[in-house]
């Protein structure tokens, strides 16, 4: 019987395949990582990303399938990244996605990338309880939102500049500690003080956010104290203004929607910081507290196969067609 269901992302800079039931469980995944190639430039180049995920789509779909014995006749459905992302990234998992759906002879249905975030907190298990209040904190989008059920989604705030990942890669920059700067920072702010007053943007203005002034603070603070730079106590001053202005804004919004789960979703949701202080909210206001395995924090495949069964679930079809921008209230 087919009842499972082949995800492809390529937005960005991970060729990620996932194979997934109709109740999360991932039966299988690998996720082809071009960190090293970004790395030198302290970012994503994308004309590099495109060419990267032309060389790497097939062989990591063979792997899926080979690492499961999965054959072709267990396949429902292609479910791929239509955006948003990059231009060229997006073009090879769409074109590789319609081929194969051609000579495969299976559906292929183009799918949000933000819900495809959302989803992974459902993956291996179900979390998530309806009404929800989301936080997508990712490389491209920081965004807060109220979702009454898995299709109604009403977006509370959005970052008006830099999303939180971007800002984390830059202060990584800034400080030579190469790319993706998320990680890296999190682990140097572990063994830091936050003794800096950086400033926390917009902290009590409405649910819509702003990284670009913490962001060049941080780069005054590095241009004014070039003989005194401690990476330790900048990259801890700067996570605690981030986590300050995610925290406070996260406990507006539940307690102006009354939420069953607070879900926190995007590469960005890997932070032990974040995930800590969010336990600590959520314990407060006695809501559950919804992330996905770290594994499935970052993008992969495997959440873009599990929401591509809602859209099958709820009739919803998307052609496979490049969607440079798509909001997370849309499909
Ligand atoms: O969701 P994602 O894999 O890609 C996008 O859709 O953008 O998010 C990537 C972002 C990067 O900016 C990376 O620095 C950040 O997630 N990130 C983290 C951590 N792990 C990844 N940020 C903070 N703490 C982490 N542990
Ligand atoms: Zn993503």
């Amino acid at each position: 019987m087919s009842n499972l269901i082949l995800g492809i992302e390529t937005s960005c800079d991970d060729t990620a395949i996932g194979i997934v039931d109709e109740h999360g469980n991932v039966i299988s995944s690998v996720i082809s990582s071009q960190i090293d190639i970004h790395n030198q430039f302290g970012g994503v180049y994308p004309e590099f990303a495109a060419r990267e995920h032309i060389l790497s789509i097939i062989p990591t779909i063979d792997e899926t399938f080979k690492k499961s014995n999965i054959q072709l006749s267990d396949i429902k459905a292609i479910g791929v990244t239509r955006g948003p992302g990059l231009i060229g990234s997006l073009l090879v998992g769409i074109n590789t996605a319609i081929g194969l759906g051609i000579s495969w002879n299976k559906p292929v249905i183009g799918i949000n990338h933000l819900r495809g975030h959302i989803r992974s907190a459902d993956l291996e298990m179900k979390r998530v309880n309806y009404p929800a209040t989301i936080l997508l904190v990712s490389g491209g989008h920081t965004i807060l939102a109220y979702m009454k059920s898995v299709t109604e989604i009403e977006i509370l705030g959005s970052t008006k500049d830099d999303s939180v990942g971007e800002t984390y890669d830059k202060v990584a920059r800034m400080l030579d500690l190469g790319y993706p700067g998320g990680p890296i920072v999190d682990k140097l702010a572990k063994d830091g003080k936050a003794t800096i007053p950086f400033p926390k943007p917009i902290i009590n203005e409405g649910f819509d956010f702003s990284f670009s002034g913490l962001k060049s603070a941080v780069a005054r603070y590095i241009e004014k104290n070039p003989d005194n730079i401690c990476k330790n106590t900048i990259a801890a001053s700067f996570v605690q203004s981030v986590l300050d202005v995610i925290i406070t804004k996260s406990r507006k919004a539940l307690l102006l929607n009354p939420s069953k789960s607070f879900i926190i979703v995007g590469g960005v949701a890997a932070s032990p910081q974040i995930r800590e202080q969010a336990q600590i909210l959520c314990d407060e206001l006695n809501v559950e507290l919804c992330l996905p395995p770290l594994k499935w924090s970052t993008d992969n495949g495997a959440m873009i196969a599990l929401a591509t069964w809602d859209y099958i679930k709820y009739g919803i079809h998307k052609e496979p067609k490049v969607q440079l921008r798509l909001p997370l209230n849309e499909f």
